[in-house]
């Protein structure tokens, strides 16, 4: 067994807490990895919310949902995540939530997530999950604007209440460049 890169990781984490029918948020669609991901593992019954603010990442990913017959568990949203409140009934729960944060690969490397606007869809994210649901960020910070980012959102998950929520950091400390980390934050 080897230990996983933290993007693994996080599927590793989140597949056995989301079952089929299930309600989840895919908040940095991108090219549709984690989309894809969650949307086999809600089935059918289930649905997912997938936000971009680039056309062109949901795009992509249409395409791959409908190649993969999946395309009526997926909600795929042209909307920032910091508005993702607006697309949840009150009472709605979340089994999960996922964020990649930084720019799209292959993109365009000036559309980066922001701190202020991944906090607000993590706060939203943070008050669906229902007991036992996780929301996972993998935190690519390598690039400008991503080092704010990360202190950002560190200073929020490290506040937050240890008897509500359990924060988990898993990453590689020996690597060379920025690495990827990834926070899991599990509702108690
Ligand atoms: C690291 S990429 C996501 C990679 C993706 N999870 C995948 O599997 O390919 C980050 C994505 O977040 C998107 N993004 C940036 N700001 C956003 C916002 N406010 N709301 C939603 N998506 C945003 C970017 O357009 C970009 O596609």
């Amino acid at each position: 067994m080897n230990l996983e890169p933290a993007v693994k990781y996080s599927h590793t984490l989140l597949k056995p807490i989301i079952a089929p029918g299930d309600t989840v948020v895919d908040a940095t669609v991108g090219n549709g990895n984690d989309t894809i991901f969650l949307a086999s593992l809600v089935g059918k019954a289930g649905h997912v919310l997938g936000f971009d603010i680039q056309q062109q990442a949901l795009d992509e990913t249409a395409t791959q949902l409908t190649l993969t017959g999946m395309t009526n568990q997926v909600q795929l949203i042209h909307d920032g995540h910091e508005h993702l409140e607006q697309y949840l009934a009150p009472q709605q729960q979340l089994a999960a939530a996922i964020f990649n944060l930084g720019y799209l690969p292959g993109g365009d490397k000036r559309v980066i997530t922001h701190g202020d606007k991944t906090l607000s869809a993590l706060t939203a994210c943070l008050t669906h999950l229902r007991r036992g649901g996780i929301a996972a960020l993998v935190v690519y910070y390598g690039h400008p604007g991503g080092e704010q980012e990360k202190e950002m959102v560190l200073e929020y998950v490290k506040r937050l209440d240890q008897h509500t929520y359990s924060v988990l950091q898993y990453g590689f400390i020996n690597q060379i460049h920025e690495p990827p980390f990834l926070l899991a934050i599990q509702k108690r």
